[in-house]
């Protein structure tokens, strides 16, 4: 019999722990696999208006990982409500929709106005883009404004309310700690580290934006530990991002109190990683005999 991934993460219950972080998936992915095999589904984050993003060159490789400084390129809610939310609602996951605001009122009238849809089974709010110049960070560094955009979107909608952090702060657990005093019913973390990357030769940077955030396998053990922090310091569950590329780092995330994963970088790599990884869990446990992912 195969091993059980059901995982409960707060309000929401997934089938496997498994689910695909903001940015980095979209329904082009479809051809490589059904979305219906993972946990959960995460849109790239949607705001108020459309942005074009930020200037090309606007994906790096690194050393382990990329750098990105895409900018939150999107078509803005209208056409996400027309064109993009009738594909996520006829998914058999869950699917949760990111959001960014440039202010706590951006990302309340977002939220309201994506109260009144169907097939939405939380919100995840982006208060971590490194790559924008008002919104992300620019909150995500507070705690005080922390607590006030998730407070203004708690009063907006019903739906589960995921915060996500970004590691570019002092001290993690503080915005952690205020999210979920203003209303967060999960946290998930981490967003991308702030990076650079230049051209010796000419002293140029080699992202149009300047700087950029770094993903992939290179800020695994830094998310692991931040996750550990967090998770250890809140009562909410907490979703770990950061690095995941196999089924032994989804376990080492949910051996330090993470409740179910993310996994963005390793589909830039190979689209169909996050349905392997799944199989992979499956096959790991039942070598190891373990019947429940939760029970171990
Ligand atoms: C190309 C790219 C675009 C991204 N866009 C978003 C985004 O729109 N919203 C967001 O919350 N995170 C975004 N992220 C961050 C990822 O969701 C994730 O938090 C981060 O990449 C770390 O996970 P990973 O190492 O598995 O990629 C993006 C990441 C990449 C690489």
């Amino acid at each position: 019999m195969l091993p059980d991934l059901k995982v409960s993460v707060g309000p929401l219950k997934l089938k496997n722990p498994v689910v695909l972080a903001s940015g980095t998936f979209s329904p082009e992915l479809g051809r490589y696999f059904r979305p219906a095999r993972v946990g959960g589904v995460v849109t790239k984050s949607v705001t108020l208006e459309p942005r074009a993003g930020n200037l090309p060159p606007r994906l790096v490789e690194t050393t382990a990982g990329v750098i990105n400084s895409i900018g939150l390129e999107n078509p803005g809610l209208k056409i996400f409500c027309r064109e993009y939310l009738p594909w996520l609602q006829k998914q058999k996951t869950t699917r949760i929709v990111s959001i960014a605001g440039e202010t706590a009122k951006e990302f309340k009238q977002i939220a309201s106005v994506l109260d009144r849809k169907k097939g939405i089974d939380a919100l995840e709010l982006n208060i971590s883009c490194p790559n924008i110049a008002k919104g992300g960070l620019t909150i995500g560094v507070s705690g005080t404004a922390t607590k006030e955009v998730v407070r203004k979107v708690r009063r907006a909608t019903r739906r589960p309310l995921i915060v996500k952090l970004s590691p570019n702060v002092t001290d993690i657990v503080k915005i952690a700690r205020s999210a979920v005093a203003g209303g967060a019913d999960i946290i998930s973390l981490v967003n991308t580290f702030r990076a650079l990357a230049v051209n010796w030769r000419t002293g140029q940077p080699l992202l149009g934006n300047v700087t950029g955030g770094l993903s992939g396998p290179a800020i695994k053990p830094m998310a692991l530990w931040l996750v550990a922090r967090v998770a250890q310091a809140v009562e909410v569950p907490v979703m770990g991002i950061g690095g995941i590329m196999t089924a032994e780092d989804v376990l080492e995330f949910m051996a330090v109190g993470a409740r179910a994963v993310q996994i963005g970088t390793a589909t830039l790599v190979d689209p169909a990683a996050p349905v392997k990884i799944v199989k992979d869990l499956e096959k790991l446990l039942a070598r190891e005999k373990i019947r429940s992912i939760t029970k171990r």
